[in-house]
């Protein structure tokens, strides 16, 4: 399962993303997670990013593909992945493109969380994250503040609040995604890959309705036997067969081209049947009584056959 999550900051994608990889069991991987632990590392890579993501601006596509290509190329992304805040421009996506077709592996679903922006303002400046990157728990002060102030319920760790999730910095954020990466919603409708789910309301209830698209759109087999079903039982096996066969691998047509020859299979059957069988049980019959009686009125020895007569009785 590849997934590509996109969505304004402050949309949701780490809180969606969280829950995706409970049930997918598919690793998140948000660059701006990896950036940060760079960032508080110390590392060369981070220093490079802290500036761009202080200003609210995005770090260098170098800097980022580098980062995306690493930790793709891990096992656990092997069966699959929910990428969380990339790609965030044309570029990013047109490299990511090509990565995964090198791995033979596209690019499934684009699954834009859509918010509107005044919401966003209140859910960044509200934000605060647990401090335990294994647990990484999202809560908001407004939203879902924790039991206890700045503690996670979940492990117990400190809160933080995102150096970049003050006003000047979401603004500034707000509108680098408008001019940078809200092209990409074309980008991928372009490909039929786009679907989009109201990011506003109950968390889980946008889970359930994300969780509803992935299923139809990445699962399309169910969908594909479901329709070629339908179709054989209205009489049109041949087109849901054709269908299927675009849409799907080999395997999903094979239940249709079973199911076609069914219809023949039924004519012939009785044909043979009524055929053979009939003329022989007629004539196995006629033979041993036939057969019986002249060997019982010829030669004496083989009126031992009478014995075999007895058998029946
Ligand atoms: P990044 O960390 O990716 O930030 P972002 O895209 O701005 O997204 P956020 O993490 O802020 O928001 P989110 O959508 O995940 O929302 P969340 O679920 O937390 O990037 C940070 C920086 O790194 C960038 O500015 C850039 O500099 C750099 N960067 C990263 N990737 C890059 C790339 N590919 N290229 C270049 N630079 C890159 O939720 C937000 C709040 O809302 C939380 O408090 C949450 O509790 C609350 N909330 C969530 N859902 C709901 C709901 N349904 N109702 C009420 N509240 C909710």
């Amino acid at each position: 399962m590849r997934i590509v999550l996109l969505g304004a900051p402050g949309s949701g994608k780490g809180t969606q993303a969280k829950q995706l990889v409970e049930k997918y069991k598919i690793p998140q991987v948000s660059t701006g997670d990896l950036l940060r632990a760079a960032v508080s590392a110390g590392t060369e890579l981070g220093k490079k990013a802290k500036a761009a993501m202080d200003a609210g601006q995005l770090v260098s596509d170098d800097i980022v593909l580098g980062m995306i290509q690493e930790r793709l190329s891990k096992p656990d992304a092997k069966a699959g992945f929910i990428l969380d805040g990339f790609p965030r421009n044309i570029p990013q996506a047109q490299s990511l493109d090509s990565m995964l077709a090198r791995l033979g592996q596209p690019l499934q679903l684009a699954l834009l969380v859509d918010v509107d922006q005044e919401v966003l303002m209140k859910r960044l400046t509200g934000r605060r994250n647990c401090s335990n990157a294994a647990c990484g728990a999202i809560y908001n002060i407004y939203f879902s503040s924790p039991k206890t102030a700045n503690k996670c319920d979940k492990c117990g760790s400190s809160l933080t609040h995102r150096s970049d999730d003050n006003e000047d910095t979401v603004r500034k954020r707000l509108t680098v995604y408008e001019q940078q990466t809200a092209p990409l919603v074309s980008y991928y409708k372009a490909q039929n890959k786009l679907r989009s789910v109201k990011g506003v309301g109950a968390v889980g209830e946008i889970f359930k309705n994300m969780c509803d698209i992935i299923e139809v759109q990445i699962r399309p087999l169910a969908n594909v036997m479901g329709q070629a079903a339908a179709a054989v039982g209205k009489g049109k096996a041949a087109s849901a067969a054709k269908a299927s066969a675009k849409a799907a691998p080999a395997a999903k047509v094979a239940p249709v081209k079973k199911a076609a020859p069914a219809k023949p299979a039924k004519k012939a059957a009785p044909k043979k049947v009524a055929k053979k069988p009939a003329p022989k049980k007629t004539a196995a019959k006629k033979k041993v009584v036939k057969k019986a009686a002249p060997k019982k009125g010829k030669p004496k020895a083989k009126a031992k056959p009478k014995a075999k007569a007895k058998k029946p009785k």
